[in-house]
C-alpha cells in the first residue's frame, strides 16, 4: 500500500525523461525503475499504463517501452492544402479569442484575463460539490434539455427576486459564451443585423460573426448606451435584437444609468425588438448599490437575460442560465437541442450545491473585498506612473479597467512589447465591432496587488518611451 503512494513520483520522473528524450528512445526497463524508485513492479506497470493511455509512450512486446513519435510527425508528408478551397473564407475569428483564453507561462504578470485568478476562485467549494454529486448515479442519465429543475428555480429566484420569473423561463447552458452564441442563432436569422454597444465584449462580436450576423455599433457615453442613437439604429436597420451589458460592461465598466434603463426598455418595446441582457458581472459589484437587471422591469418578454456562474466561481464551472419568455423561450430550447442537448448532470448539480452552500456568500464577499483592494492598487499605480498621459474611469464593478492611450500610440504595439516583457494585457481594438474610437488597453484588476504594481511599472516604461 505504502509503495503505491509513490506512483505519482514514478509517473512524474518518467514524464521528465520523456520530455528530454527523442521520439523512439527506449525507456528504462521495469526492473531498473523498480530499483531506482524502490517500488513494486506492479507500480511501474501502472505508471507505464497511465502514460500509454496519454499517448506518450508505446510498449513493443519483447523489446521494451519507447517514447512515442511526436504528434506533429504523424502529419509529415501529408498535404492539407486542398482544405483551404473546401473551407473558403472564415467567419470565425478564433485568433483573438484564442489569445484571450491561452494560459500564459507561470511567471507572467497577468493584467488582462476574463476570470478571477486561482487565489480568488471558489475551487474548494466546487471540488467538494462535484465529489458529492458525481456519486448520484441518476445525474449521469439523460436530463431535460432546459436543465435541472432545482437549478432553474435557483436562477429564477436569484434574478427575479422571487416574483418575476419561474423555473419554466430558465434554460441552463454550458457557460455565458455558449448562451450568447445560442441566443444569437435562435433569435436572429443569418445575414440580419444585431445592434451592439461599442465597445462591447469581444466574445459577442466573435459569436455574431460566426452566426453570419451584421454587427451594428451603437455608441455609449459614461451613462451607457446613447438612447438617441439606439432608437436611430433600430429605425435605420430594422434590427430586432440589441445585445447589451447594462451593468459593468466589459470592457468599459459602464453602468446604464437609472434614467436610461426605462428609456432603453421603451425603445426596444417600440421597435418590437429583443434586448439580450448579458449580466456577466452581477456578482462582482464593488459598490453594494447595483441596479436591478433590466429583465426585472420587462413585462412583455423583450429582455432575454444571460447570467453565468463562471465569472464568480471559476472558469471551469461551465454553467449559465438564459431566461426568456414567450415564443423566444421555445426557440431557445430548440436551439439548445441542436447544440449539445444538455449540460452534464453532475456539473449542474454541483453548481446548485455551490450556490446554495453557506460558503458561497462568504466566497463572494471575499472576492469582492479583494477586487476592491486590487482595483485601488491598479488605479493608484496608474496615477503614480502615468498621470495625465492616460485616461480612464474608475470601475465600480466587474474586473476590468478601460485605459485610453494617447491616440498616436498603437495598442497593438504596446501589447506586443509587454508580452515580450512577460506582462499580459489586451489591445483594445478587439472590443470594437467596427472602427476603434481611439487607442485603448483592457487591463484586469483581479491579479494580486504586487503583480499589478509591477505590471504597471513595466507598462509605464514602455508607454513613456513612445510619448
Ligand atoms: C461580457 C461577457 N459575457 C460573457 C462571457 C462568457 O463567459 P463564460 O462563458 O465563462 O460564462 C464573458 C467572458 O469573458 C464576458 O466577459
Amino acid at each position: 500500500m505504502k509503495r503505491d503512494n509513490r506512483l505519482p513520483t514514478v509517473i512524474q520522473s518518467l514524464r521528465n525523461a520523456i520530455v528530454s528524450a527523442r521520439p523512439g528512445a527506449r525507456l528504462p526497463s521495469v526492473r531498473t525503475l523498480v530499483n531506482e524508485h524502490r517500488v513494486s513492479p506492479a507500480t511501474v506497470e501502472r505508471a507505464f499504463a497511465q502514460l500509454v493511455s496519454e499517448g506518450l509512450i508505446e510498449p513493443r512486446p519483447g523489446q521494451g517501452t519507447f517514447v512515442r513519435q511526436a504528434r506533429e510527425s504523424t502529419s509529415e508528408g501529408a498535404d492539407f492544402s486542398w482544405q483551404s478551397v473546401a473551407l473558403g473564407a472564415t467567419r470565425v475569428d478564433g485568433g483573438f479569442m484564442n489569445t484571450l483564453l491561452t494560459v500564459p507561462p507561470p511567471e507572467s504578470l497577468i493584467l488582462s484575463m476574463g476570470y478571477l485568478p486561482p487565489d480568488l476562485q471558489a475551487s474548494s467549494l466546487l471540488a467538494s460539490a462535484l465529489r458529492q454529486n458525481s456519486r448520484r448515479l441518476e445525474l449521469w442519465d439523460r436530463l431535460p434539455i432546459e436543465g435541472l429543475e432545482p437549478l432553474r428555480t435557483w436562477f429564477a429566484r436569484e434574478v427575479g427576486q422571487g416574483t418575476v420569473f419561474s423555473s419554466h423561463d430558465v434554460i441552463i447552458c454550458g457557460g455565458g459564451q455558449a448562451a450568447i452564441a445560442t441566443t444569437f442563432r435562435a433569435l436572429v436569422p443569418a445575414g440580419r443585423p444585431v445592434l451592439v454597444e461599442t465597445p462591447t465584449y469581444s466574445g459577442a462580436i466573435s459569436a455574431a460573426r460566426a452566426t453570419g450576423l451584421e454587427l451594428v455599433p451603437v455608441a455609449i457615453d459614461e451613462q451607457g448606451v446613447r438612447p438617441d442613437l439606439l432608437a436611430d439604429a433600430f429605425r435605420q436597420t430594422g434590427a430586432r435584437v440589441f445585445y447589451s451589458q447594462p451593468t459593468f460592461s466589459n470592457p468599459s465598466g459602464t453602468v446604464l444609468s437609472a434614467e436610461r434603463r426605462a428609456v432603453v426598455l421603451d425603445i426596444a418595446a417600440k421597435a418590437r425588438a429583443f434586448i439580450i441582457e448579458d449580466d456577466w458581472a452581477r456578482d462582482l459589484d464593488l459598490t453594494g448599490t447595483i441596479p436591478a437587471p433590466l429583465a426585472v422591469s420587462d413585462q412583455h418578454g423583450h429582455v432575454v437575460y444571460i447570467r453565468s456562474l463562471a465569472k464568480s466561481a471559476a472558469p471551469g464551472l461551465r454553467v449559465a442560465a438564459i431566461i426568456a419568455r414567450g415564443a423566444a423561450s421555445a426557440r431557445l430550447k430548440s436551439a439548445r437541442c441542436s447544440d449539445d442537448f444538455f449540460v452534464s448532470g453532475p456539473l449542474q448539480a454541483a453548481a446548485l450545491t455551490v450556490v446554495s452552500a453557506p460558503g458561497w456568500k462568504r466566497h463572494l464577499s471575499t472576492a469582492r473585498t479583494a477586487l476592491i483592494e486590487r482595483r485601488d492598487a491598479l488605479v493608484s499605480a496608474l496615477n503614480a506612473e502615468l498621470g495625465s498621459h492616460v485616461t480612464f474611469q474608475v470601475p465600480s464593478g466587474g474586473m476590468h479597467l478601460w485605459l485610453r492611450l494617447p491616440d498616436h500610440i498603437s495598442d497593438d504595439a504596446i501589447t506586443a512589447d509587454m508580452a515580450r516583457q512577460g506582462v499580459v494585457i489586451s489591445a483594445g481594438r478587439a472590443w470594437f465591432p467596427a472602427d476603434p474610437e481611439g487607442s485603448f488597453l483592457r487591463l484586469t484588476f483581479a491579479a494580486p496587488p504586487a503583480s499589478l504594481r509591477e505590471g504597471v511599472r513595466r507598462l509605464a516604461q514602455v508607454i513613456r518611451e513612445k510619448i
